[in-house]
C-alpha cells in the first residue's frame, strides 16, 4: 500500500475515534486484497476449464463449435483475450501501488507498468470487440461497458504518456482513475449481491428482464469509483475537518460501509452460492 497517500499507523496520542477510523480502514484493505486475489483466481482457474463451467462467451471456441462468421471469431478471440489482461489488471496492482517498490526499485514499477497500461488498453478492447461484433447481455450494458471501456483505456494511456514524460502528478492521477476503473469489473458483481441479499432484489427484473435496479447498476459499479478517486487525487480526504458532531455518524456510515463491503465479499467468493465461490469451492475440492 501507498503509505505517503495511506493514513499513518496509530500512535499512543491517537484519539479513539483516529484509532478506530485507522482499523476500520486496514481490515478493508485486507478484505480488498483478499478478495481481488481470489477474484483473479476465479477467473483463471474457470478460463482454463479447471472449474466445472467455463465462461459462456467463449463457449464456441472452447467447445470447438463452428463458427462460420468473421464476427464469431473477433467476440470469441476477443474475449479471450479480456479474460488473460483481465487477470494482469486484477492481480499486478500491489506491485504498482507500493511505494517500497517505487522508490526501491524503479525497474520493477517501470516494466509492471508497461504491462499494465498493456493490459489495460488490450483488455478494453476485447472487450469492445466483443460488444461490436457480439454485444453484452442487453444493449443498454453494451453501452455502459463501452463508456466504462474507453475511460478505462484512456486512464491507462494517459498514466504511460505523463509517466514518460515525468509530469508525475498527473500520472499518479490517471494511475489512480485506472485502479477505480479495474476496481468497478469486481464492484459490479459485488453490488449486485449485496443489493439482492440486503434489500431483497427491489428494483431487480425477473429472468431475463431489467428493472430499474439492473439499468442503474449499469453506471454504479464505475462512476461512483471515479468521484472517489477524483476525492483521492485532489487529496480532499487529508482536508475534510468533520466537526466533532459529525465524527460518530461518520465512523458509524464507514464501518456500516466496510460491513457490508465484507459481506458482500464474503458471499461471492466463499460461499457455494456466491458467482465465483460457486467455481473456486469446487476448484479447490470443497463441495
Ligand atoms: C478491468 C478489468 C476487467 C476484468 C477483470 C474483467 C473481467 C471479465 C470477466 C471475468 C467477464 C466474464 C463475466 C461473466 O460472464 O460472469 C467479463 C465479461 C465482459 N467484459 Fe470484462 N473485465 C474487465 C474490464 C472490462 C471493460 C473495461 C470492458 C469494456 C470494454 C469489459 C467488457 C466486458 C464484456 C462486454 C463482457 C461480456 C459481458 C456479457 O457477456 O454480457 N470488461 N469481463
Amino acid at each position: 500500500m501507498d503509505m505517503r497517500h495511506a493514513r499513518a499507523a496509530p500512535t499512543r496520542t491517537d484519539t479513539i475515534e483516529q484509532r478506530l477510523l485507522h482499523r476500520i480502514g486496514h481490515a478493508t484493505q485486507v478484505v480488498a486484497l483478499v478478495g481481488l486475489l481470489a477474484f483473479g483466481a476465479y477467473i483463471v482457474l474457470r478460463a482454463v476449464g479447471a472449474t466445472p463451467k467455463n465462461f459462456d462467451q467463449w463457449r464456441a471456441l472452447m467447445e470447438g463449435q463452428a463458427m462460420p462468421t468473421a464476427a464469431d471469431w473477433i467476440a470469441n478471440l476477443g474475449i479471450g483475450l479480456h479474460f488473460a489482461m483481465g487477470t494482469v489488471l486484477v492481480l499486478a496492482w500491489p506491485i504498482l501501488l507500493s511505494s517500497r517498490i517505487r522508490s526501491r526499485h524503479r525497474a520493477v514499477h517501470r516494466w509492471t507498468g508497461r504491462v499494465y497500461v498493456t493490459a489495460g488498453v488490450l483488455a478494453g478492447a476485447g472487450g469492445m470487440s466483443f460488444i461490436l461484433t457480439h454485444g453484452a447481455y442487453t444493449p443498454a450494458a453494451s453501452v455502459a461497458f463501452a463508456v466504462w471501456g474507453a475511460v478505462m483505456m484512456l486512464s491507462a494511456i494517459m498514466a504511460f504518456v505523463h509517466a514518460r514524460a515525468k509530469r508525475f502528478d498527473r500520472h499518479r492521477a490517471w494511475a489512480i482513475r485506472l485502479f477505480a476503473m479495474v476496481l468497478g469489473s469486481w464492484v459490479f458483481d459485488l453490488e449486485i449481491r449485496a443489493w439482492k441479499d440486503l434489500t431483497g432484489g427491489i428494483g431487480m427484473g425477473a429472468g431475463a428482464t431489467s428493472g430499474p435496479f439492473d439499468y442503474a447498476i449499469l453506471y454504479l459499479f464505475f462512476v461512483p469509483n471515479l468521484l472517489v478517486a477524483e476525492g483521492f487525487i485532489r487529496n480532499l480526504h487529508k482536508r475534510i475537518a468533520w466537526p466533532r458532531l459529525f465524527t460518530w455518524p461518520a465512523i458509524t456510515a464507514f464501518a456500516v460501509a466496510g460491513g457490508v463491503f465484507a459481506y458482500a465479499v464474503v458471499m461471492v467468493t466463499a460461499t457455494a452460492s456466491g458467482k465465483y465461490g460457486k467455481h473456486l469451492l469446487q476448484a479447490f475440492g470443497g463441495e
